[in-house]
């Protein structure tokens, strides 16, 4: 696991832009495309609004990279907790990318267990055709944005929830604690983040010391979900140290 020290967010923020950028341009290169999981909630907001800064963007060949949700509420996409709302506004309707090429979390099935299955299978098969799956049949995404709650969450997997333990599946439907907004949640497993070629862990915001800290011990106390992230060097923890102030 490496680990990257920021002063604030916006240092944070443009190291993992130009980190992007460098792998989209690179897999684009050797492959053709470019796929990468976006998560939600306030630490990706700067990076957002980063890659859609004309600078970057035009660095970008957009009709070559595929955009997917690692985690998502069932919510409708214009409600004000979607992350597809949040990634639209920010990011998608700033820049020129086909339709095809945005794999939002099918909201509109008639129960987020439909949408997670359906999910699924729309995965497996855009990773089928390109040819992106491993050995075992699982998905390969080149980038896996992560971000962390205050209780150690990371996409929509809850501490305490038996999709934790998930071996099968590579996207669940997730029953959210009470103090989450929207408890219906779509999520991809650590089965399908674990396998990407690059995890990017964001620890950013507040009160988010003592989960990083537990994270980042050998000999961790507690068993949080962020601790089931892969612990090679394919994952880079980014720390803004705001995070140590309460
Ligand atoms: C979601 C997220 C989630 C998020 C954390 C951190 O809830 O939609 O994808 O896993 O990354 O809750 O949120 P903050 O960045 O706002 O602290």
């Amino acid at each position: 696991m490496k680990l990257l020290e920021f002063n604030n967010i916006l240092e944070l923020s443009n190291w993992a832009t130009d980190s992007i950028l460098k792998a989209a341009n690179i897999a684009i290169e050797q492959k053709g495309y470019f796929t990468i999981s976006l998560c939600g909630g306030s630490s990706p907001i700067q990076i957002f609004k980063n890659l859609s800064n004309s600078k970057v963007s035009e660095q970008l060949d957009w009709n070559k990279i595929f955009i997917f949700w690692g985690d998502e509420r069932f919510v409708e996409d214009t409600n004000k907790n979607s992350n597809y709302n949040l990634i639209n506004t920010l990011l998608l309707s700033n820049i020129s990318i086909p339709e095809k090429n945005i794999f939002k979390t099918p909201v509109n099935e008639s129960s987020v267990e439909i949408a997670a299955e359906v999910y699924e299978k729309q995965i497996i098969e855009f990773f089928s055709e390109k040819n992106g799956l491993d050995k075992k049949g699982i998905p390969v995404f080149d980038i896996m944005l992560q971000g962390a709650g205050n209780d150690g969450h990371t996409a929509s997997l809850f501490p305490g929830t038996p999709q934790l333990k998930e071996t099968k599946k590579i996207v669940v439907n997730v029953e959210a604690p009470e103090y989450a907004p929207v408890r219906d949640r779509i999520s991809f497993t650590f089965k399908l983040i674990n396998n990407a070629e690059n995890i990017i862990l964001l620890l950013s915001g507040r009160n988010k010391g003592t989960i990083a800290g537990n994270f980042l011990s050998n000999n961790p106390k507690t068993d949080l979900p962020i601790q089931h992230l892969d612990r090679s060097n394919k994952t880079t923890v980014l720390i803004d140290r705001s995070i140590y102030l309460s």
